[in-house]
């Protein structure tokens, strides 16, 4: 293992239950990273309460002083700013539920990834859980994948699959594909930390080595 650890970054406006699992990786030793700082968009997200407990420090971009709500402009230029001054090593969107521009992601001064509840290419954007059941799929999951500017399109880097029931619905799928985020994020975050993943030749386009992308997964 690395003796210096990864630097991450995370931008998040949910309930931040990913974050949380980097958190307790990095508390307990079991990830060589460092979690340097959270950025949330919503001042009422969950995460946030979650970072603040674990003293990591967290910048709230959601109301300009005047007291508006940000644009997503103003929202980056922030944000931008709060990142360079952290320099991390890799951002990580866990649960960061606005689209960025692609100005902002290629500003970014290191690799972006993202956390996304399906098995990409398939059913990018929104509500995948009841699209995979319309479409009677059998497999369902979640993939980590590098973040560019067209939505949810970058390459794939991990995936965890999970057989779909003939029981499930939307919620319960909801929440048998968190159960899997919460394995596939620390395993990406284990691969990235000791170079087996190397984002930098990803980006690239050279992947090298035996494994082709995305290292599959069945963790249910
Ligand atoms: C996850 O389902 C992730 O795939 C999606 O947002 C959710 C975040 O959950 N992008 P949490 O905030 O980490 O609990």
């Amino acid at each position: 293992m690395s003796s210096t650890p990864l630097k991450i970054a995370v931008l998040v406006s949910g309930s931040g239950s990913n974050l949380q699992v980097m958190i307790d990786a990095m508390q307990a030793g079991t990830l060589p990273i460092q979690i340097i700082g959270v950025i949330s968009n919503r001042e009422d997200a969950y995460a946030v309460t979650r970072a603040t407990t674990a003293n990591i420090p967290t910048a709230v971009l959601s109301y300009t002083a005047s007291g508006k709500r940000m644009s997503i402009a103003t929202f980056e230029k922030h944000a931008l700013e709060q990142i360079r001054a952290w320099s991390p090593d890799l951002v990580v969107l866990a649960g960061f539920m606005r689209v960025l521009s692609a100005e902002f992601i290629h500003a970014v001064p290191c690799a972006m990834i993202n956390l996304h509840p399906s098995l990409l290419p398939d059913y990018k954007g929104l509500d995948t859980h009841a699209r995979v059941l319309r479409s009677g799929d059998r497999y369902h999951g979640c993939s980590v994948h590098l973040v560019t500017p067209e939505l949810d399109a970058g390459q794939v880097l991990t995936q965890a699959w999970l057989a779909v029931n003939a029981s499930d619905t939307a919620a319960s799928l909801a929440g048998r594909v968190q159960k899997l985020e919460h394995q596939l994020v620390p395993h990406t975050l284990s691969l990235i930390a000791k170079g087996v993943l190397n984002l930098e030749q990803v980006q690239a386009g050279q992947v090298g080595g035996f494994v082709p992308l995305p290292y599959r997964l069945w963790l249910d």
